[in-house]
């Protein structure tokens, strides 16, 4: 009998499909609230465990849980799990990615609306006991611009929905191309500050992640127009909740309507609970008999899926592969992960449209589909934190108007296998290159237009520069001045003679500081820095737990 452990309460349509699976009982705890120790030994029982958001299952939770295989979250976040631990431990990891869309988005509609017309406090007052008709005058939508910040299901959801309050929605999300955009009426902006002074309301729609937390803080807010208005309905510190209640304190930003917090449930005293121009829920955007229904079914289907016939679907922590796959295919995944990675980076805000993949050589016999997919887990990344892995990258990158194609050739040129990859931005087209000699030893060995044989691990530091004597000692003199060690060089130009245009990726032991890299950028020759983070040689693949 396989085991399922319910922490939050789930609808009961879901209850259903587990009770009626054959092969599967249920421990539903749905109606009480376990201590960490309740739900550490709840879930050593447990073969698989349906969460919401109200338990955090940290390393300590996760820890040596020996019965134990899936989770699956009802919702999408999957930021109150561990993944590394979960990974670490051999735990799969899935959740309902769309049930609560379009929910989440009305939920965000509603806010802005009952902001704007302090229909909280206007119908408080009148349940009061008082008839007040002159407190509450409001502000009207249309006309008014919207900004969206992640423009994923949610904020794309949201964004048609304001254009149907005849609003002006723009936009900032790296990973959309402004030709998708443009189809969904969203003026798309390249860089964040520029957009925060055109807004008149603002709405995050990201994932919380490292890149993500604090994204709109005082800096940020400061830049916004007086009057503005903020809705939080995504995750909590997104918007940096001090910096937003000094804002609104000092008279700067005029309301804001919140729906999560950085600790849930929050603190009574919390300072944006207790400000009468912030509207408060207590975390409801996917609160629907609907949504909850579509999540709670979705989730019980994976995880019955799972148990009975070991199907995996919507993992965000691993990809099924076979041992013996990963043994033939381990080191062209990593390259085409790292491929993908380097290559995110290298675009910066450019809007990518597409991406061309080339294999020649031994790289056109293996499962090439299986490398493009690590790609675009590493092109598609910084834009879903933990949440991309080989499986459903590709289907989140054409979600994005990104479409992945392949182009195989038996033929070897310099290398006996190579994998290549162009991507379309709106900025232009960008290449790199990349092959492994001997089994494992993966290099960059084209940049855009230049040859070079660079390493494609750790921390490289590349430059642009103008090849003349001096520069290399130069930046060799500025990381030794700066205690930076180089353990590695590569450099590559168009002119097989000097004087042309040349790039170096620098294999760093150490990090540079800001002032080491500017000194590098103050050489008149040298044109462009940039540090560029990927994993360590031979990390293991971050989603691919071997079945
Ligand atoms: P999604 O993955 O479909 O979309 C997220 C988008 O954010 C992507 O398009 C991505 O490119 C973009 N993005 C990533 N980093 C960015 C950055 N630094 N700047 C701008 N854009 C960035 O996710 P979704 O399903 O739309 O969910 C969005 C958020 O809503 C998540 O945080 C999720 O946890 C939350 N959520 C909240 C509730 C609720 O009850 N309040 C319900 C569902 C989802
Ligand atoms: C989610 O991530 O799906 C939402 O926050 C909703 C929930 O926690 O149920």
């Amino acid at each position: 009998m396989h085991r399922v452990l319910i922490t939050d309460s789930l609808s009961p349509a879901g209850l259903k499909i587990l009770r009626e699976t054959p092969g599967i009982e249920i421990d539903d705890r749905g109606s009480q609230k376990m201590s960490a120790e309740q739900l550490r030994e709840a879930l050593s029982q447990a073969d698989g465990v349906i969460v919401r958001s109200g338990y955090k299952l940290t390393p300590d939770i996760l820890k040596d849980l020996k019965r134990l295989r899936a989770v699956v979250r009802a919702g999408v976040g999957v930021d109150n799990i561990d993944l590394p631990a979960a990974t670490r431990e051999g735990i799969v990891v899935m959740n309902t990615p769309a049930g609560n869309t379009i929910s989440t988005a009305e939920h965000t509609i509603a806010m802005m609306m009952a902001l704007s017309r302090n229909i909280a406090p206007a119908c408080a007052t009148l349940k009061g006991g008082k008839w007040d008709r002159k407190s509450y005058m409001g502000t009207q939508l249309a006309g008014k611009t919207l900004a969206v910040v992640g423009l994923g299901r949610i904020g794309l959801s949201v964004a048609r929905r304001a254009i149907g309050l005849e609003m002006k929605v723009v936009g900032y999300d790296p990973f959309l191309s402004q030709e998708r955009a443009a189809q969904e009426g969203i003026e798309l902006y390249r860089d964040l500050d520029e957009l925060l002074p055109k807004c008149d309301y603002l709405t995050v729609h990201t994932p919380m992640s490292p890149e993500t937390e604090g994204l709109i803080n005082a800096t940020r807010i400061s830049k916004m127009r007086k009057g503005v208005r903020i809705i939080n309905c995504a995750r909590g510190g997104i918007v940096d909740e001090n910096a937003l209640a000094d804002a609104i304190e000092a008279g700067h930003v005029a309301g804001a309507a919140v729906d999560v917090f950085s600790k849930e449930p929050p603190p009574t005293d919390h300072r944006l609970i207790n400000l009468p121009q912030v509207l408060v829920t207590p975390h409801l955007g996917a609160s629907t008999d609907e949504a909850q229904e579509l999540v709670a079914v979705e989730a019980a289907e994976i995880l019955s899926g799972f148990l009975t016939r070991n199907e995996v679907r919507h993992a965000v922590n691993m990809a099924p592969i076979s041992a013996a796959e990963m043994a033939e295919m381990g080191a062209y995944l990593d390259l085409g992960l790292r491929l993908g990675l380097l290559m995110s980076q290298l675009i910066k805000d450019s809007g990518v449209r597409s991406a061309k993949l080339q294999y020649r050589g031994e790289a056109a016999t293996k499962k090439t589909k299986l490398i493009s997919s690590a790609f675009a887990a590493g092109l598609m990344s910084s834009a879903f934190a933990e949440n991309v892995n080989v499986v459903n990258a590709e289907m989140l990158a054409r979600e994005r108007g990104i479409e992945i194609s392949e182009s195989l050739s038996n033929e070897t040129g310099d290398f006996s296998t190579l994998v290549s990859a162009t991507l379309v931005t709106d900025n232009g087209e960008i290449t790199a290159a990349g092959t492994i000699f001997g089994k494992q030893f993966l290099r960059l060995v084209k940049l855009e237009q230049f040859q070079l044989d660079a390493y494609l691990d750790g921390l490289l530091l590349l430059y642009r520069h103008i090849d003349k004597p001096g520069v290399i000692g130069y930046v060799g003199s500025v990381c030794g001045k700066h205690s930076v060690n180089i353990a590695h060089m590569a450099l590559g130009r168009i002119k097989s003679e000097p004087g042309g245009a040349s790039i170096a990726v620098l294999h760093l032991d150490n990090e540079p500081n800001p002032a080491a890299l500017a000194e590098v950028a103050q050489n008149d020759a040298v044109q462009e820095v940039q540090l560029i983070r990927l994993p360590s040689a031979g990390a293991p693949l971050p989603w691919a737990v071997c079945q």
